[in-house]
């Protein structure tokens, strides 16, 4: 079979994957120089696929395959290319890459469609950089968050002076003027990694997302006294550390309880850091993030409850202070109807059996999906479904095989324009 779109997305994110902030893995932050050169890449592919391009103010780049009609619907479909530390090559990219040689196959045969497909490169959905998740699709939805140009970098650098030193104009009226009008908006599209092991598990290439888990993020400081680690007492001291230690294992206890296990009840403490800390010295500041999400907001917010009072009950016993910031909080998102019945009918037509899944994962398409309506497509992960992590990978005919769905719901979705 030829695998023409297949083998073209690999090497494009091979490509793409040349852009790193670190020499030994792939680690894009927002705005950092590898961001930045990364989107002129993608801005330049765009281009050769026959792409009008624009790059907005929170540096998301945005190629449109237009309709003949200037006044056309528009369709959106993309992703994000911003990665976490250390991450794989398609989370997020395959959605900006499979759009991208399907639009230059359009291109190339003069295949035109009744509406504007728009293939937008999302500059900033991971959070890595700012602690600032899905700010470029929240520009887009026009729900930026202006607070957030104040966040600071771990080198002290503000978003709004990484902003300036990218060339962005760093202004509330710029970004306001990123926000699409809802009213000319089809709908969006998204295809993704599933970045787990169901595809893989059912040998299928592709499923259709039922919906998107919402989530809650906390950064959490545990302030105790920093002491003398030869002179203190056990018992005197207000160890931060261990008192962190407690927490991080209540929030493993509470979610891993097997009555939540259907609702896709997950917590992580991913980052973890004793500011300051020496081997000698007790640990009086311990900083933390919290990520928790669900299949449902309900049972995600009660355990978020229940976590909140165990929280207090281990630094009352322990003498420590907590201070809980939310620095995220994104509601679970359903995918439409329509959409997914339209994306079924084309994963069926390719001859792949029909498989609908939730995500647990978080996507752009959950901030689109506040002023539009939304669909997903899942493309078979490798290597044990393993994603954030280098060791994610995907075949090339399972790349190919999402493109050519992709290119069959845009002819189905022309022909619910022009019929
Ligand atoms: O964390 C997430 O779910 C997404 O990959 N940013
Ligand atoms: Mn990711
Ligand atoms: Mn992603």
């Amino acid at each position: 079979m030829e695998m023409h779109f297949g083998t073209e997305i690999i090497l494009l994110a091979e490509q793409l994957a040349g852009h790193s902030d670190d020499a030994e893995a792939l680690t894009v932050a927002y705005l950092s120089r590898a961001h930045q050169t990364a989107g002129a890449e993608i801005a330049g592919w765009m281009i050769g696929a026959g792409l009008q391009v624009r790059i907005d103010a929170v540096g998301n780049v945005i190629g449109r395959y237009p309709a003949a009609d200037a006044d056309a619907p528009v369709l959106m479909t993309g992703s994000h290319f911003d990665t976490v530390r250390d991450g794989g090559r398609y989370d997020g990219r395959l959605g900006i890459l499979a759009p991208i040689v399907v639009a230059r196959h359009l291109h190339q045969t003069g295949e035109r469609l009744p509406f504007h497909l728009d293939v937008v490169a999302f500059a900033e959905e991971e959070g890595l950089r700012f602690h600032t998740s899905f700010l470029s699709s929240s520009a887009i939805v026009g729900q930026f968050d202006y607070s957030r140009l104040l966040n600071r970098d771990a080198d002290g650098v503000s978003l709004v002076e990484a902003m300036h030193a990218a060339g962005l104009p760093g202004t509330d009226a710029a970004i306001a003027a990123c926000a699409v009008d809802p009213q000319r908006l089809l709908g969006f599209i998204e295809v993704h990694i599933e970045q787990g092991p169901v595809l893989l598990d059912r040998d299928l290439p592709l499923g259709v997302v039922s919906s998107i888990a919402g989530s809650v993020r906390r950064r959490i400081t545990v302030t105790g006294t920093a002491s003398h680690a030869g002179t203190t007492p056990m018992a005197m001291r207000r160890d931060a550390l261990t008192a962190a230690a407690e927490v991080v294992l209540a929030v493993e206890r509470r979610c891993a309880d097997p009555r939540h296990a259907d609702r896709a009840l997950v917590g992580t403490v991913g980052t973890l850091a004793v500011p300051q800390g020496a081997t000698n010295v007790v640990p009086g500041r311990c900083v933390f993030s919290l990520d928790v999400r669900a299949a449902d907001d309900a049972t995600r917010d009660a355990a978020i409850a229940d976590l909140d009072a165990e929280f207090q009950r281990i630094a009352r016993q322990r003498g420590v202070e907590l201070d809980l910031s939310e620095t995220m909080r994104v509601p679970c998102a359903a995918c439409s109807p329509q959409l997914r019945q339209r994306l079924a009918a084309s994963v069926a037509a390719a001859g792949v059996p029909v498989l609908e899944l939730p995500s647990g994962a978080g996507h752009d398409a959950m901030v689109l999906a506040r002023i539009t309506e939304v669909g997903m497509l899942f493309v078979r992960c490798g290597n044990g479904g393993i994603s954030h992590n280098p060791l994610e990978t995907m075949a090339a005919g399972d790349a190919d095989i999402a493109a050519r769905v992709l290119l069959d719901f845009l002819r189905r979705t022309a022909a619910g324009v022009s019929g």
